[in-house]
């Protein structure tokens, strides 16, 4: 773990900081409708789990095993969001946000995943998008952040092709009752994240480790992600910006000269950073650097599949929290890849073990920007994970506010190298129960005491609010990190 200055006024390690940043800087330099967000997902925030009519998920099913979560902590009750909605809508608009981003629990809305609709959980998002629209904040809906319906599960969840009807059933539900209010609609979160760990990795719901189960989940992935797309565009042709969200980390080689290491960053990229972007654009899956897709092509991909895996989105949400360093392993044959945790190098990082690299977000604006007919980037998640305490109405978060003020600094220097990137939405609006590490990590700009469901913005969250009001970040002089945490 980052050990933090002890005191508020000592500097952070320039990692903090990178030197690229385009000091100074204030909110003017990224134009007048640039979104400013908060982002927040369903199981992760609302609790309220059997409240309502609401139909199991894959992850109130995952974290009742033993032995996954730490702690074996659950999102039963997570933040309360279900019940406390207004009060957090309320803080977000305080700190001046323009955008809202949260997700929609499917078993909330359709608790057998398909069929009989749940009318007081469709109720809830529809009372939920008013709230923000009477605040002012423009809703980003998310129709799959991870939770997806016990009973679709059953009958094999994204390894049954099937899975791509079902979700487009649903989208099509959500947009029918919301479309007419929600102009920003994100189709899927991080399929790499959900496919990977719920199916390779077996670390997220729900749970396997299975090749074959990695390969045809991820290919239904692809296509549900083209097809919602799709579903919603039919319904709402004129109103809705639709977009889709990806993972992604800038990767180089561990040893940098060495020619097995910059091939297996090559392949590691087309794994984690192209494999579910290039067949929306009709570029198919980077099946030259990654030969084991093949065995996919032959198994689950069916006639006619090329063409349903594109979809022209208005937007890619892009999601960005940290680098990589790739060695050539010979363990892992889809990739022969594997990643050097931050921890073995040496440098500063967060919680979650990332590596502290603000300007990854940069490469990967860069990255995807540089796709021919790529649509508008908007950063859909970016945040940092640290140890906060609240000492009375107070958290002093350095470390976080400095990485939020130097992650907003590298989407400015793509924006101004001609990355056409319309946004950016911190990962969270409060802490909340990170997946598999349980409530461990904090990530928000409000801090939340789960014995209480107490709420404080943190420093980092003041921060953003002033930053919003249009106080400049000035240059600094020689150590900018600490100029940017003693300010
Ligand atoms: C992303 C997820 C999000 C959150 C952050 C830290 O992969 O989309 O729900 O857990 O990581």
């Amino acid at each position: 773990m980052l050990k933090l200055p002890p005191r508020y006024d000592e500097p952070l390690p320039a990692a903090f900081f990178p030197a690229s940043t385009p000091l100074p800087f204030s909110r003017a330099d990224f134009g007048a409708n640039f979104y400013w967000g908060a982002s927040a997902a369903a199981y992760q925030t609302e609790g309220a789990w059997q409240h309502q009519g609401k139909g199991p998920s894959i992850w109130d099913d995952f974290t009742r095993r033993k032995g996954v979560i730490r702690r074996n902590e659950h999102g039963r009750v997570a933040t309360d969001f279900y019940n406390r909605y207004e009060e957090d809508l309320d803080l977000a608009r305080g700190l001046g946000l323009t955008d809202f981003r949260f997700s929609v629990a499917w078993p909330r809305v359709l608790p057998e995943g398909i069929g009989a609709v749940n009318r007081r959980g469709l109720d809830y998002y529809d009372r939920l998008v008013d709230a923000c629209l009477e605040r002012d904040l423009r809703p980003m809906l998310t129709l799959y952040h991870w939770d997806l319906p016990s009973a679709l599960q059953a009958r094999g969840g994204w390894t049954n092709r099937n899975i791509v009807g079902w979700f487009s059933e649903y989208a099509q539900i959500m947009a029918r009752r919301l479309g007419d209010r929600v102009p920003h609609w994100a189709v899927i979160n991080e399929p790499m994240v959900f496919v990977g760990a719920g199916h390779l990795l077996g670390v997220h719901a729900p749970g396997r480790r299975h090749l074959g189960a990695f390969l045809s989940a991820a290919h239904h992935a692809t296509l549900a992600q083209a097809e919602g797309g799709r579903a919603l565009r039919a319904l709402l042709p004129d109103t809705a910006q639709i977009g889709t969200t990806f993972s992604c980390s800038y990767l180089t080689p561990f040893r940098p000269g060495n020619s097995y290491d910059q091939a297996a960053t090559r392949r590691a990229d087309a794994l984690l950073n192209r494999f579910f972007v290039e067949p929306t654009l009709g570029l198919g899956y980077p099946v030259a650097e990654l030969p084991a897709l093949r065995w996919l092509l032959d198994r689950y991909q069916k006639s006619g599949d090329e063409q349903r895996m594109k979809f022209n989105f208005d937007f890619w949400g892009v999601q960005n929290y940290t680098r990589e360093m790739v060695r050539f392993s010979p363990w892992l044959p889809l990739q022969w890849a594997s990643l050097v945790p931050a921890k073995q190098r040496g440098v500063p990082y967060t919680d979650m073990g990332w590596e502290v690299f603000p300007e990854s977000l940069y490469h990967m604006l860069k990255q995807f920007g540089a796709y021919p007919n790529a649509p508008q980037l908007i950063v859909t998640e970016s945040g940092s994970a640290f140890p906060d305490e609240r000492q009375g109405k107070r958290v002093a978060d350095p470390a976080r506010r400095a990485f939020l003020q130097a992650a907003i600094g590298q989407v400015l220097r793509a924006k101004r190298e001609g990355v056409d990137v319309g946004g950016y939405f911190s990962w969270s609006l409060t802490d909340n129960f990170e997946w598999a590490e349980g409530y461990g990590p904090r990530f928000g700009l409000i801090h939340i005491d789960y014995e209480t469901q107490q709420r404080t913005v943190k420093d980092s969250g003041r921060w953003y609010k002033s930053f919003l009001k249009g106080e400049t970040l000035e240059a600094t002089e020689a150590n900018p990190a600490q100029q940017a945490v003693n300010r």
